[in-house]
């Protein structure tokens, strides 16, 4: 049977939540990553020193040897000269969401200028910028193209600052991305690799492939799955794997997020071995996120195996992509 072992991969963007689900979420997480960006949309939010310690202990607790890496939330209010105690309580990186996008972001930030202040410390910081690029109240097909020129425009105001556009979902961002330089790089997540807007709204609405940002057209499929294909290092994998229990997404207001976490690598070996690029796989899992975080890369290896199997109905109350589905490739348990 064929065998395929790559250096442990890393997720540069994941939801983990809270509570029961958070512990089941890092159980499952820690069989397929080594390390994990988690992102801070809890309720509360995570956005002070203490509140990054709290969670980080949170997960810790759990006891797998997933390692945490962790973010604090842009809020509108933040003060600036909290950067150093934010990076002395772990945060490597601060995440912007403007205000409404997506999934508890009621709090983010209406005007982005007036988050230049905490961009300006955070570069002095070398903290990352995480950015969801999505404008509020534009449609929402829209709504990443219509962010593009803030990413240029932040980047042009600091040049030093490394910023990551987060789930990019089209062709004109990769391009975008493309063009402004090694401190700019992307994260691209495994549904918007294999998804279009017809698998969320084709006539009937598919709750469970729903996401902030929506998958797009064909083509922006096709230019992402290209730019993964050929090799270039700013682009790299950030799961946005973004649970909800199967109510939440089934009734009246489904929230967007779509779980990838237990079907991310097998989906990945598949798209990457159908393109005859197998080989470039370890580069887009292990390899570029950690150099973009300045990260050594994992010690270790994790491995996959060329056989079928089925994805459940369910995880722990939550649907994953491709539910009921089969596979073609598996990871081999630890
Ligand atoms: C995320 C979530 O559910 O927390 N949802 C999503 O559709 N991606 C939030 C986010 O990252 O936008
Ligand atoms: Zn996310």
């Amino acid at each position: 049977m064929q065998e395929l072992t790559i250096i442990r991969p890393d997720d540069f963007h994941t939801h983990l939540r809270q509570g029961d689900l958070m512990k089941d979420l890092v159980r499952e997480t820690s069989k397929s990553f080594g390390r994990v960006l988690v992102m801070p949309n809890t309720i509360p939010p995570v956005v002070t020193p203490d509140d990054v310690r709290a969670y980080k202990k949170e997960l810790q607790d759990v006891g797998t040897d997933l390692d945490f890496l962790m973010t604090f939330k842009i809020m509108p209010n933040l003060d600036p000269s909290s950067m150093t105690a934010l990076k002395e309580a772990g945060a490597v990186a601060g995440k912007f969401y403007p205000v409404g996008v997506t999934t508890h972001s009621e709090d983010g930030v209406a005007n982005i200028e007036s988050s230049y202040e905490v961009f300006e410390a955070m570069q002095e910081q070398d903290l990352i910028l995480c950015l969801h690029g999505e404008v509020p109240g534009v449609e929402d097909l829209e709504r990443e193209h219509a962010f593009l020129p803030q990413l240029k425009k932040i980047h042009e105001n600091f040049p030093r600052l490394r910023i990551i556009l987060e789930h990019t979902s089209t062709k004109a961002a990769v391009e975008m991305v493309q063009s402004l330089g090694d401190k700019v790089a992307a994260t691209i997540t495994v549904h918007h690799l294999l998804l279009t807007t017809s698998d969320v709204r084709n006539g009937e609405f598919h709750p469970h492939n729903f996401c902030a940002p929506i998958c797009k057209s064909e083509s922006d499929r096709k230019a992402l799955v290209e730019t993964v294909l050929s090799g270039n290092p700013k682009f790299f994998l950030g799961t946005d794997s973004a649970p909800h229990l199967k109510e939440n997404k089934e009734g009246d207001h489904p929230k967007p997020g779509v779980y990838t976490t237990p079907v991310a690598l097998p989906l990945l070996a598949q798209l990457f071995e159908e393109n005859g690029k197998l080989d470039h796989l370890e580069n887009f899992t292990s390899v570029f996120g950690a150099n973009f975080y300045e990260l050594e890369k994992n010690s270790d290896t994790m491995s996959l195996k060329k056989e079928e199997w089925s994805v459940p109905s369910d995880y722990f109350g939550v649907v994953p992509l491709k539910a009921l589905e089969k596979l073609t490739w598996s990871v081999i348990k630890n």
